[in-house]
């Protein structure tokens, strides 16, 4: 599918837009069922084309995997595969997640190696140096990283990058192990955090998750849950950033400002103001999470450098919409990606709608300019489509967004929420 929006640029955006679960935490959390037999419940699930991938590799495994109305139900009674294929894989990396859980469920496994990405190059040496050491045998054939191992014995990892992914393949991995494994260094990513939590409740005993510290004593066997994934901190973000560069009102409902907190600083820094209020729905307590409100402004941003980081840093997931706020700034802003240092595929692209931008290593200089015009734009990846959609709603006149299917893979109805909010777009169906 070769869908693209037609964008017709120039105008605030306001009123509500509700933010779907999590999509980086719903991930891990579909290859986690696979440590448990039985029929595990995700509630809150986006609907994206990522987490049918994902649906697609825990079937291949042997599950049954039912989607609807935002809900997950996976079956792992009879699962009958240790193979994870390359054809599913190579659309999404976070197809890598079931190593852990295959490994500490059958002792063995074997997947595709991920392969190349748009955002540089994306190893996995981290996930497979610590299952080692957690006593598994590791060997690369054909491309496929095959693990086997005749029992999981607690280990101290110590990882050299705060990897999201290694941090939760090792957490999953580890549950099983004899002993207790210590993972120093450890991502404190929310998801990571959702992870742990979940897996605690599935009967694990993983203590200091959000910390750089993770604890895990191995415990079997794990039981099936009923859980319900975070709001995406990611999504909720895109929309501010994408509100704030109409200069636009908008109400983020059901969102965690606690996930956002440097976002918001970095806001209020550019001239916007946020308000944050509890939401409670009648018999639903406040599970949802909170609202953040941002009020509407006629003056341009002004200019506010970032480096992206790991939690609580500023995620690298946010630079490029972030970079399409900054293009309409008063004044300069550097703009810095320390977590992938050629995420930058998006950068031609807002120069064809005026932006002033120079690369210099891994680092963008930005001059704002006062307005951005409405050019054909191509996505490369979810983000940085993202950042797209978000400039040529600010942009004034017509811009075509091609392969949208990017956002598709990560983004719930990117296109129907923002038309609810007002902007002029369109998906042209090929
Ligand atoms: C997660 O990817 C997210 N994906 C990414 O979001 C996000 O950009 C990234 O974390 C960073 O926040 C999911 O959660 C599914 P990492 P992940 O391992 O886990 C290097 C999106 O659009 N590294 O934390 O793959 C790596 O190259 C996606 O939603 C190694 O060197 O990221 C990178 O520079 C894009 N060796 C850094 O660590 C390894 O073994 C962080 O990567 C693993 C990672």
């Amino acid at each position: 599918m070769m869908d693209r929006f037609l964008i017709d640029g120039g105008w605030p955006l306001h009123g509500d837009v509700a933010i779907s679960g999590s999509k980086n935490a719903t991930l891990p959390l579909m290859a986690a069922a696979l440590l448990a037999d039985g029929v595990t419940t995700v509630e809150g699930t986006p609907d994206l084309q990522d987490i049918t991938t994902m649906a697609m590799v825990l079937k291949v495994l042997g599950a049954d995997v039912f989607a609807d109305a935002g809900r997950l139900r996976i079956d792992t009674t009879h699962l009958s595969n240790v193979e994870a294929p390359y054809e599913l894989v190579r659309k999404m990396r976070a197809s890598f997640y079931v190593l852990g859980p295959l490994v500490a469920r059958f002792g063995r496994a074997r997947v595709s190696l991920p392969g190349g990405c748009a955002l540089g190059p994306r190893p996995v040496d981290l996930h497979l140096r610590a299952l080692q050491k957690l006593g598994c045998r590791i060997e690369l054939d054909g491309g496929y990283v095959v693990a086997g191992t005749d029992g999981l014995v607690g280990a101290k990892i110590m990882l050299d990058l705060a990897s999201v992914g290694a941090t939760g393949n090792i957490m999953m991995a580890a549950t099983a192990a004899k002993g207790t494994t210590v993972i120093d260094n450890a991502a404190c990513e929310p998801e990571i955090v959702d992870l742990a939590d979940m897996l605690n409740a599935m009967g694990a005993g993983v203590s200091g998750a959000g910390t750089r510290r993770i604890e895990i004593e191995g415990r079997r066997p794990l039981s099936p849950v009923n859980w319900r994934v975070i709001p995406d901190r990611i999504e909720a973000g895109t929309y501010l950033i994408a509100a704030a560069g109409t200069g636009g009102g908008v109400n983020i409902r059901d969102c965690r400002p606690d996930h956002l907190t440097l976002l918001l600083d970095k806001l209020t820094d550019s001239g916007f103001e946020i308000e944050q209020s509890p939401i409670t729905r009648e018999g639903e307590g406040k599970e949802n999470g909170d609202a953040l409100t941002i009020t509407p402004r006629s003056e341009r941003p002004r200019a506010v450098d970032i480096t992206t980081a790991v939690y609580p840093g500023f995620p690298t997931d946010l630079q490029a919409p972030w970079t399409s706020l900054m293009a309409l700034a008063e004044g300069d802003a550097v703009i810095t990606d320390t977590i992938y240092p050629e995420r930058f595929n998006h950068i031609p692209e807002l120069q064809r709608l005026g932006a002033q931008i120079r690369k210099d290593l891994n680092s963008i200089h930005i001059r704002g300019v006062e307005r951005l015009k409405g050019a054909p734009l191509m996505c490369s990846d979810i983000r940085a489509g993202a950042g797209l959609v978000a400039a040529a709603l600010a942009a004034e006149g017509e811009s075509t967004v091609l392969r949208v299917y990017h956002l598709d893979r990560g983004y719930e109805a990117l296109d129907g929420k923002f038309a609810k909010l007002g902007g002029r777009i369109r998906r042209v169906r090929e």
